[in-house]
Order: C-alpha cells, then structure tokens, then sequence
C-alpha cells in the first residue's frame, strides 16, 4: 500500500495527504509557508471569527490575507450564523484560500459560549445550515473540521462525517478525540475507521500523530489524509520526514542547532510580518517546541523570555547555534 499520495478535496488537487492543523496563535501565514517548505500537502490558518469579520475587526481581516507563497491552504472560519458564516466564507475566497473550513471541534468555553465549535456537534440542524450557507457561497471546495465525539459515551464521528458529505462537504477531518479531551490522550483509531466507512468523501484524521507508523495506522484505518498539528510546530519538516520513512528513504537529521537555525528566520519572518512586539511576542509562545534537545535548554528559553527586541534575541541563539 502507499501511504502518501497525491490527493483531492473536491477539485484542488495536493501534492500529498499531509496536513498541517489550524492552531490559533501559532498557524500564521509565516508558519505555514515554513510547513509547506517542510513538506506538508496542504496548511490550515488559525480559526477567524465570522463575527468579528462582520463588524469590521482588523485583527481578523488580516488573519485572512494569503501570501502567493503559501498555496494549498485553507481558512478556516467559525461562527453560529447563516448570513456571518456566508460572508466569512466569501470574505475567504476573495482573499485567495484554496478552501474554506469550518470548525465544529472547538472545546474552548468562549466560543462555545458564542454557539460556536464543537457545541454544534449537539445540534445537527444548526451545523447543516452553516455548512450548507458556507458551500452555497463559494466556489472553492468547503469542509468540516469535527471530532469523533462530545464525550466518551456517544460517538457521533460517523454520523457527522455522513452529515457534512450530505450538505455537500469537499471533505471532514475528524480530530479522533472526544472534546471534554481537549487536547490530550491517545487518538481512537477505531471511530476514525467507522467514521470512513460511513461516507464516500475524504476523511482526515487528526489527533496525536507525531511520527510515520501513526500516519501509516490512520490511513490504513481508512483515512484519506492526516493531518498533523502539535507535531509540526518546533518540527516543520515532520511531513517530510514522514514521506521519507515511509517511502524507506533515509530520514534527515535535525539537530537542535539546525533546529536554532530555523526558529530564528521564523522569528525574523514574525517580526517582518508583526512589527517587533507582537512578532516576539508570538514568537515567544512556541519557544518550547523550538528550544528543546540541548543541555542548557530551559536556562535559554528562560532567557528568551525576558527578552523584547530582534537583536537581542538573535544573539542569544546565535551564541547557541555558533
Ligand atoms: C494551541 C492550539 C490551537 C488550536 N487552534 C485550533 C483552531 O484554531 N482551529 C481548530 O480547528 N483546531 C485548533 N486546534 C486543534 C488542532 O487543530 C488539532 O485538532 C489538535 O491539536 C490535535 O492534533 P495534534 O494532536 O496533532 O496536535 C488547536 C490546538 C492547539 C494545541
């Protein structure tokens, strides 16, 4: 069987079946030409609010915008109206996605309290008629992102797959956790499997994977694609180490030098596309992905922290990297 294949979501074509998860805070248009760079198909943006996008804010109006340097990807969008979700998903494809998604997975209480994410798992009526409003606005190819379930009794992963291939979905990604997990514990394989079984559109399953053998247990469990989120973040090229392994080629080695390296020209491209402040700031948040596999690590990244300004950031890690 070969895992990695080109790949369709209605008519886009991908280079290959590896995704890279929308995580907000850290999923940014430099993130993602830098995972597009490390091999990944296709890269999801941070989620916008098609509330906010409504009222004018200029903060998510700019979490759109889409560099010609990182194409396939896709935006995705939440919200708990018809007419904000329409307008969202336009707003999208004008600003140049190659698909827009939706998110119904979502566990955090503010957006949950907004109607949004993953509290519209419970009310298919409502999450059929966003879906249904965002693929009548478009174009381009619109999908789901979901979970296998609310809670550990009911599993509503092939149900809801089987409602987003009705409304007319592209694909679903099905993040195999229930949402009272959050983030955390293994990955139910097993929900991802009937939940393929139950449509014929593409699956992409998401949850925990960090290396081949897990890529290679979610699409022999009958997903078309994977999707990858925490795994990629200090790690960009795990999509093409993944390739590699499983096409029995040797896998590159990163060492944590190499890794320096990159974090500073992404903390370069955060602080061209932020301005300084927010891009340190940013920057900041995923230090421990990035700064990590070396004797001294925590007292760097202690440093790191305390730090406000381009220069001297570079020349801490450039003290490690030299
Ligand atoms: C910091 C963070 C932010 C996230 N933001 C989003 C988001 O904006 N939209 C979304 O659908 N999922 C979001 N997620 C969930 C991820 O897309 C993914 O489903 C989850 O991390 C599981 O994949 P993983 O185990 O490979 O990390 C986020 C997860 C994390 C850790």
């Amino acid at each position: 069987m070969t895992h990695i294949r080109p790949f369709c979501i209605g008519k886009l074509s991908l280079k290959n079946n590896l995704v890279l998860a929308p995580m907000a805070g850290i999923t940014d248009s430099p993130f993602r030409i830098l995972c597009l760079k490390g091999g990944a198909g296709l890269v999801c943006a941070e989620m916008v609010s098609a509330h906010a996008l409504h009222y004018g804010n200029a903060k998510s109006g700019r979490m759109l915008q889409v560099s010609p340097k990182e194409h396939p990807v896709s935006m995705q969008i939440f919200g708990s109206d018809e007419e904000t979700i329409s307008q969202a998903a336009q707003n999208a494809e004008k600003a140049g996605a190659d698909i827009v998604d939706l998110n119904a997975g979502c566990p955090v209480k503010k957006i949950n309290k907004a109607g949004a994410g993953c509290v519209l798992m419970k009310d298919e009526t409502k999450l059929a008629r966003l879906l249904t409003a965002a693929i009548k606005s478009v174009k381009i190819p619109v999908t789901l992102k979901t979970r296998i379930a609310l809670n550990h009794k009911e599993f509503l992963g092939a149900r809801l797959a089987k409602l987003a291939e009705d409304c007319g979905a592209a694909a679903v990604t099905l993040h195999a956790r229930a949402a009272v997990d959050m983030h955390s514990g293994e990955p139910d394989v097993e929900a991802l499997a009937n939940a393929c079984q139950a449509v014929k559109i593409p699956v992409i399953g998401n949850g925990g994977v960090t290396n081949a053998a897990r890529v290679k247990e979610f699409l022999e469990a009958g997903c078309a694609g994977v999707m990858i989120g925490r795994g990629a973040v200090g790690n960009p090229f795990i999509f093409q180490d993944i390739i590699d392994e499983l096409a029995g080629r040797p896998v590159q080695a990163h060492t944590a030098q190499k890794r320096l390296e990159i974090y500073l020209k992404l903390i370069e491209e955060n602080v061209d596309y932020y301005g300084e402040r927010i891009g340190i700031n940013r920057s900041r948040k995923i230090a421990g992905y990035w700064i990590s596999g070396f004797p001294n690590a925590a007292a760097v990244r202690g440093e790191f922290v305390r730090l406000d300004t381009l220069p001297d950031v570079r020349a801490l890690l450039r003290q490690v990297i030299s």
